[in-house]
């Protein structure tokens, strides 16, 4: 196949961000030549199109280029209940959510939610999630053949529960396994498609579902593992008193045996030091949920510490607890969510949100070596953000004079309108109707000269 030479204003962050102050890569009027999903060359387009006369260009003249974003706490089954403001966390679960969940006993009813939940990611700029799945393997099957058929990738289990949800959420130990064994033997590895083990969380997973959590990770050591930690004062009080042999929440995962470098724990708002500690050593993640976190009035997450103890973090939208696909809005929710905690908050730039967005996901995925970026061996997973003519962030960015400021307009004003095109391995899997790079032949791009 012919090689294409993308021409387009690109940003990325190769390295990690908050390790290294310089980690912003700018190429103004840049190119990225991909061969089969795969990004061979990067530079300065007026370069590469000399070096590769025979390429077909592809022009993405307007917006800037970003590597694809990277959700790494979502959940399928609750798309369609987005917005069930003024409730906390269990009070949510209860009266919202799982009502909303059990539904997915339906296979026609599970296929029409993930064909929307696909179609909110990708339509946001996310080419990969984490998904937190249904309880119904049923509604897994359904999920994957869509999520197969969307291009995107996705990293999914089939949640499993034994008590306090509702008796339909349920399932056993022996059922977990055997059903979580079923989905990876079929799933896992096939095409953009990767498993998850997901206990809902220690709150409805007993030892014996936890146990059974462990026996799949062991006979499928490369599969990853995402729960929930610390999220409500409430729901942390209910797990001490589940598992009083357990030192804090964190333990009742580690005593099963569940705790590695794939592992991707969501909001760990309450987290003590002793578990900070724990998570760096199991070099495993915290999926940051800012949105969720303050629409369920769940916490001010305390970044600076997680950081300090080294813990990785990347960021998630925790939809529906959170309010929507946009990891633009996430980006944005974390750092006013960081400014107003004064000395205790982390001050986070724009580059800070861009890693969050995107390599800090990989990393959190260890997918870091095939995603997260634009350097060449890297799969071109894009987003182009092109703002409409005429909008305010048009405006914006025709007036921003430097990358920093286009940057932090992108998250301060990017919404879904601004998504124009979206590439998962070269694969385009989104185009704005109507507004793609060839109707836009004439719009340049924006200054960004120091
Ligand atoms: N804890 C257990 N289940 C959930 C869920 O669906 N959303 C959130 N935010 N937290 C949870
Ligand atoms: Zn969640």
């Amino acid at each position: 196949m012919t090689p294409i030479l993308y021409r387009a204003t690109f940003m990325h962050t190769p390295r990690n961000a908050f390790q290294d102050a310089d980690a912003l890569r700018v190429q103004e009027d840049g190119g990225l030549l991909v061969d089969g999903g795969t990004i061979v060359e990067s530079g300065n387009f007026s370069s590469l199109r000399a070096m590769h006369p025979a390429a077909r260009v592809t022009e993405l003249r307007g917006g800037v280029l970003l590597p694809g974003f990277i959700d790494t706490h979502v959940h399928f089954p609750q798309v369609r209940i987005i917005g069930g403001l003024g409730r906390p966390l269990l009070d949510w679960l209860e009266h919202v959510t799982l009502p909303e969940e059990a539904r997915l006993q339906d296979n026609v009813y599970a296929r029409a939610v993930a064909r929307d939940f696909l179609h909110g990611l990708r339509c946001n700029g996310t080419t990969t999630a984490l998904v937190f799945g249904s309880h119904f393997k049923g509604a897994m099957e359904v999920f994957f053949e869509e999520a197969a058929g969307s291009g995107l990738r996705t990293v999914a289990g089939q949640v499993v529960s034994d008590r306090m949800l509702r008796p339909e959420l349920h399932t056993t130990p022996e059922r977990a396994y055997t059903e979580g064994r079923a989905l990876i033997e079929r799933w896992h590895g096939v095409g953009r498609a990767r498993y998850a083990v997901t206990p809902r969380f220690s709150l409805s997973a007993s030892e014996g579902v936890l146990d059974a959590c462990a026996a799949l990770m062991n006979d499928f050591p490369d599969v990853h593992f995402t729960s929930h930690i610390n999220e409500n004062v409430a729901e942390v009080q209910t797990v001490q008193g589940l598992f009083p042999g357990s030192l804090d929440y964190l333990d009742t995962y580690e005593r099963a045996g569940l705790m590695g470098r794939r592992g991707v724990l969501a909001h760990s708002v309450h987290t003590t030091d002793r578990e900070l500690g724990q998570m760096a050593a199991h070099r495993c993640s915290a999926a940051h949920c800012p949105c969720s976190n303050s629409a369920l009035g769940s916490g001010l997450f305390p970044l600076k510490r997680h950081l300090n103890a080294g813990v990785h973090v990347a960021l998630g939208t925790d939809v529906g607890g959170g309010t929507g696909f946009s990891m633009l809005k996430e980006g944005l929710q974390a750092y006013f969510m960081q400014q107003l905690q004064a000395d205790a908050g982390v001050p986070l730039s724009p580059t800070h949100l861009l890693y969050l967005a995107t390599r800090a996901g990989a990393e959190a995925l260890d997918l870091h070596d095939q995603l997260g970026d634009f350097s060449v061996g890297k799969a071109f997973d894009a987003v182009w953000l092109c703002p409409p003519e005429g909008s305010t962030l048009d405006a914006i960015l025709n007036h921003a004079s430097s990358p920093s400021e286009t940057l932090a307009a992108l998250f301060a004003n990017g919404t879904q309108a601004d998504v124009a095109q979206v590439w998962v391995g070269g694969d385009e899997v989104y185009a704005r109707s109507g507004n793609t790079a060839s109707h836009q032949p004439g719009k340049q791009p924006p200054v960004l000269a120091s």
